[in-house]
C-alpha cells in the first residue's frame, strides 16, 4: 500500500482511493492543501521577504504589534487563497498568479501618499490596490522577481492579472449594480466602510483639481481577483479581524466619534450601549458589506463562516491595552441590535399616529 507521502500533487484523487483506499476524498484534499501551501511559501520566499522589507522599513514599523499584524495578515490570506483555489478546481499555474497576487495586496499599505494626496486622511488605506498596480508596472525589482517565479512565458499576461487583482481588491463597499442602483445614491451610512472611505477622499482630490479613485470589482470570471478579494473580505469579518477594526477605532479619534454618535442614537431609544459595542456594531455593518459585495452565492457563504464565528464571540476587546480593556460580548450586541431595530420601529410608529391625529 502507497503511504500518503508518496501521493504526487495533481494526482487524480479519485483514482488513488479507488486503487488503494489509503484516504477520504476530504483527507485527500486537506492533505493536498497543506502540501501546496509548504510548496508555495518556498517558491515564494523570496517575494514574500521584498513584501516584510517594505513594512520593516515603513511607519508600520514604529509599532511592533502592527508589523506582526500586517505579516500576520499576509500569511492568513496566502494560506485562504491556497485553500479556496483548490477548492474550486483553479488550475496549478493560476493557483501560483493568485499566490503572488495574496503575498503582493497590501504591498504599498504602510507607504507615504504621494505627494500630490499630502495631507488626505488614510489615503493609502484607500489607494494601496493601485500603488501597487502601478508599482509592479515600473518596478524592475518586482519585474525580475515575478518572472523568475511565473516563468518568461505570459509574462505581460501575468502582470496584468495581477494587477486587475490588486486593483479589485478594495472592499468592502456596496456593490450598487446588483443591487440596481447609482452608486451615488446610497447614503454614507449604507455604502461600506471602504466607499465610504474613497467618497471622503475623493471630494479632496476634487477640490484639489485631482482624478478620482475607483474602485473597481472583479469581473465575472475572473477567479484570481474574485478569489483575493473574497480571502481578504473573509479576514475582514472573522474574529481576528474584528479584533484589529475594534483596537483601530479605539484609537482614531473620528471613528471614536462616530461610535460616540450612535451610543447616543440607541440612547434615544433607551438602549444603553458602550463604546466597545458600538465599535463592534461598526464592525458587523462591514462584514455583512464585505459579504454583500459578492453576487456569487459560494463567496457569500464563505465569508458568512467568517460572520458566524465572529456573532458567537464572546471576549472582544476594545481599547488601547489589553490590561485596561473593555471586554464587549457579540452575542450581547448581537441582541441589543435586535431590540434597538424594535424599539425604533415602535417610536416611528408612535410619530405616525401622532402626526395623523
Ligand atoms: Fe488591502
Ligand atoms: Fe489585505
Amino acid at each position: 500500500m502507497r503511504k500518503l507521502d508518496d501521493v504526487n500533487f495533481g494526482q487524480d484523487i479519485r483514482n488513488l482511493r479507488a486503487e488503494d483506499n489509503v484516504i477520504s476524498i476530504e483527507e485527500s484534499e486537506k492533505f493536498m492543501i497543506e502540501k501546496k501551501k509548504k510548496e508555495m511559501i518556498e517558491k515564494f520566499g523570496e517575494l514574500i521577504k521584498f513584501v516584510d522589507n517594505r513594512y520593516e522599513n515603513s511607519n508600520i514599523a514604529k509599532n511592533e504589534e502592527q508589523l506582526g499584524e500586517f505579516k500576520k495578515h499576509n500569511r492568513q490570506i496566502l494560506e485562504l487563497v491556497i485553500e479556496e483555489g483548490i477548492k474550486r478546481g483553479i488550475s496549478d499555474d493560476e493557483i501560483e498568479i493568485l499566490v503572488a497576487s495574496a503575498v503582493l495586496h497590501d504591498l504599498c499599505k504602510g507607504d507615504v501618499a504621494p505627494e500630490w494626496a499630502k495631507g488626505i486622511d488614510n489615503f493609502m488605506v484607500a489607494y494601496h490596490g493601485e500603488a501597487v498596480a502601478q508599482e509592479i508596472e515600473s518596478s524592475e525589482e518586482l519585474q525580475a522577481i515575478i518572472r523568475e517565479k511565473l516563468g518568461d512565458e505570459n509574462f505581460d499576461e501575468n502582470i496584468k492579472k495581477l494587477q486587475t487583482a490588486f486593483r479589485s481588491h478594495m472592499g468592502p463597499g456596496v456593490n450598487a449594480d446588483s443591487l440596481g442602483k447609482d452608486e451615488n445614491e446610497i447614503e454614507d451610512s449604507k455604502i461600506g466602510f471602504m466607499a465610504k472611505m474613497r467618497r471622503g477622499i475623493n471630494a479632496k482630490l476634487k477640490e484639489r483639481g485631482m482624478k478620482e479613485l475607483k474602485h473597481p470589482l472583479p469581473e465575472k470570471g475572473d477567479d484570481i481577483s474574485e478569489i483575493l478579494l473574497a480571502a481578504d473580505m473573509f479576514s475582514l469579518a472573522s474574529p481576528g479581524g474584528v479584533q484589529k477594526v475594534l483596537k483601530i477605532r479605539s484609537l482614531v479619534p473620528n471613528f471614536k466619534k462616530e461610535d460616540q454618535e450612535l451610543c447616543s442614537e440607541y440612547q434615544n431609544d433607551g438602549i444603553e450601549l458602550s463604546l466597545g459595542e458600538a465599535a463592534l456594531i461598526s464592525a458587523f455593518n462591514s462584514g455583512n458589506s464585505a459579504r454583500d459585495m459578492f453576487e456569487n452565492k459560494n463567496d457569500q457563504k464563505w465569508i458568512q463562516k467568517a460572520i458566524d464565528q465572529t456573532e458567537s464571540f464572546k471576549g472582544f476587546k476594545y481599547g488601547v491595552d489589553d490590561k485596561n480593556a473593555e471586554l464587549v460580548n457579540a452575542q450581547v450586541v448581537k441582541e441589543k441590535m435586535i431590540a434597538y431595530e424594535e424599539a425604533k420601529k415602535q417610536r416611528e410608529f408612535r410619530e405616525r399616529i401622532d402626526e395623523a391625529a
